[in-house]
């Protein structure tokens, strides 16, 4: 029984995703993960820094770079590029990306699943 309700929402997804041939220009699953774990301190709008620094194309900038965000020491002198790995990572654990990083108080992110949805929303840059 639990089963058949379980296959009829996987069929119901298919073909909710098959029925948007238009890829939508964001993915809405991915920016409530990213509302429910991030927006609390983030933005992602260019420029708009809150408790944590903008996010606008966050993948491809370098870690700790914004000149109008006051960012930790660790993040400034991090000295790498921000991937999609170590996005991954760091949403998963940031102190064993960024060991003595400042986003506090956040307790990571255990679910491969939202990471993912949240570093393809962030791919968006927007
Ligand atoms: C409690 C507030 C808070 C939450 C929740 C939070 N962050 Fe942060 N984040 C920060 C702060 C503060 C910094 C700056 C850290 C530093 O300077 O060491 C930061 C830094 C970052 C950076 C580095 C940015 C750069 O320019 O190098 C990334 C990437 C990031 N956060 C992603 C996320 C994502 C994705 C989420 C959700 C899964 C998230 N954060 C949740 C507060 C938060």
């Amino acid at each position: 029984m639990r089963n058949r309700v379980l296959m009829m929402m996987a069929v119901g997804g298919i073909a909710y995703a098959l029925s948007s041939p238009f890829a939508l220009p964001q993915d809405a699953s991915g920016q409530q993960a990213f509302n429910n774990s991030c927006r609390t301190c983030h933005m992602v709008r260019e420029g708009d820094n809150r408790l944590g620094p903008n996010l606008h194309k966050i993948i491809g900038r370098k870690a700790g770079s914004l000149p109008e965000y006051a960012f930790s020491s660790a993040m400034k002198e991090a000295g790498f590029v921000w991937d999609e790995e170590k996005l991954d990572r760091f949403i998963a654990n940031p102190e064993e990306v960024v060991p003595g990083n400042n986003m506090k108080p956040y307790g990571g992110l255990s679910s491969s699943e939202d990471r993912k949805k949240i570093i393809a929303f962030l791919a968006e840059g927007r």
